[in-house]
Order: C-alpha cells, then sequence, then structure tokens
C-alpha cells in the first residue's frame, strides 16, 4: 500500500503483537535497526518490478510517514462500524481464529464491510489448515478450500474477483496444504 495511500491502519486484537508492528515502524535503538527487519527487503524487491514502487526511493521512510500507531480492536468489531476504508488486506487471519465455518464466514464479511463500494482488497487464506501451535498452546484454523472463500466473498465482490491457490511445494509449516489468495474490489 505505500505508493498508494496516505495513510495506514493497522488492526491487530494481540498486544505483543502491536508491539511488533510498532517496532517496525519505528526502528530499534538497541539492535541499531532504522524502520522494519531486512528480512522484508526481499518482498519489496519484488513488488519494484511494478509500476509505482520503484519510484518510491525509500519505503522504510515512506512506512514511517504512513503507518499510523496499530488500533486495538478485533475484526468482528469492523461489522458494527460505517464502511469507512478506501482500500485493505487481510492475511492469515478470518480462518487462522476459528474451527467454525459460520466465524470464518463472519470474519471475511466484516472485513469486506470496512471497505467503500469500489474498494480494492487482497485477502489470503490457509488451505485444509489444522491448526497450529505456538509453545504450549495449539491456535484453531477453519479448514477451507478455494471454494469456501468464494462463498464467503459471496455478494460482497464485484465479478471480476480472482481467486487463485498459490503453487508452490514451499510450506512454512505443517498442517495445511497451500496458500489461497483473493483479489477484488468491493461491490458498488
Ligand atoms: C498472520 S497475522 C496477520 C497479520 C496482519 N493482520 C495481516 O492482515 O497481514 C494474524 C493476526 O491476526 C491477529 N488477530 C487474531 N484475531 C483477531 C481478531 N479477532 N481481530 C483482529 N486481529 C486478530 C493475530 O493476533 C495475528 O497477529
Amino acid at each position: 500500500m505505500l505508493p498508494w495511500c496516505d495513510s495506514i491502519t493497522l488492526l491487530e486484537r494481540s498486544a505483543q503483537n502491536r508491539r511488533y508492528l510498532l517496532g517496525q515502524r519505528d526502528g530499534d535503538d538497541a539492535h541499531q535497526r532504522d524502520g522494519y527487519d531486512a528480512h522484508w527487503d526481499p518482498f519489496w524487491k519484488v513488488l519494484c518490478g511494478r509500476k509505482g514502487y520503484a519510484d518510491l526511493d525509500d519505503p522504510r521512510e515512506r512506512f514511517k510517514k504512513v503507518v499510523e500507531d496499530p488500533i486495538e480492536g478485533s475484526l468482528f468489531e469492523l461489522c458494527g462500524a460505517k464502511p469507512g476504508w478506501d482500500v485493505g488486506t487481510m492475511f492469515f487471519v478470518a480462518e487462522s481464529i476459528t474451527t467454525s465455518l459460520e466465524e470464518f464466514q463472519r470474519g471475511v464479511h466484516c472485513f469486506m464491510h470496512a471497505l467503500k463500494p469500489g474498494a480494492p482488497f487482497a485477502t489470503a487464506f490457509m488451505e485444509h489448515s489444522q491448526g497450529y501451535r505456538v509453545g504450549d498452546i495449539e491456535f484453531p484454523a477453519r479448514d477451507i478450500d478455494t471454494n469456501d472463500v468464494r462463498t464467503a466473498l459471496g455478494d460482497f465482490v464485484e465479478s471480476t474477483v480472482d481467486i487463485q491457490r498459490l503453487h508452490t511445494s514451499d510450506l512454512v509449516r505443517d498442517g495445511y496444504t497451500g496458500m489461497i489468495l483473493a483479489r477484488g474490489r468491493r461491490k458498488e
């Protein structure tokens, strides 16, 4: 979003993760890091092959300028507010916080509800995730496929929506089969 947005809102439920996001924006003197970690640079390099991105001299400076302090809140609260955003992304959230199909669908609906009519969006999902473990804690997931994503997006999106399963044999962990990317526009 950096080349296109004057202001970027980060919504995050976890206090620890909000601290991480702030640190990625503001840097860390103790580790002599100015702005986000170097492991994000290869992603930026890929984007620079596209119009608009390579024109930004310093993405870290831009990140500092346009990213606001992360907001504490839940995806589900977005359903109660007026649609307010001109563009939005949601990566690995709605299917990775519940085992319930109904709750997964509600999460997708709330994300789509937050977008203004015509707003472009990108969302990514873990396919057939069985959940994951961090330390001693088991986190749930809803086992979904591309049809479930299409159904959840339903009437919220223009018919030109593009839903793809990414083809790669590299998995970031066990317990899922791939990633699904959906891109499109919120219906007018
Ligand atoms: C894989 S990360 C996604 C990071 C980033 N939010 C994005 O969309 O690219 C999933 C994040 O969702 C957060 N999360 C979990 N439940 C949430 C909820 N109900 N509302 C908002 N964020 C939530 C988790 O704390 C975690 O940091």
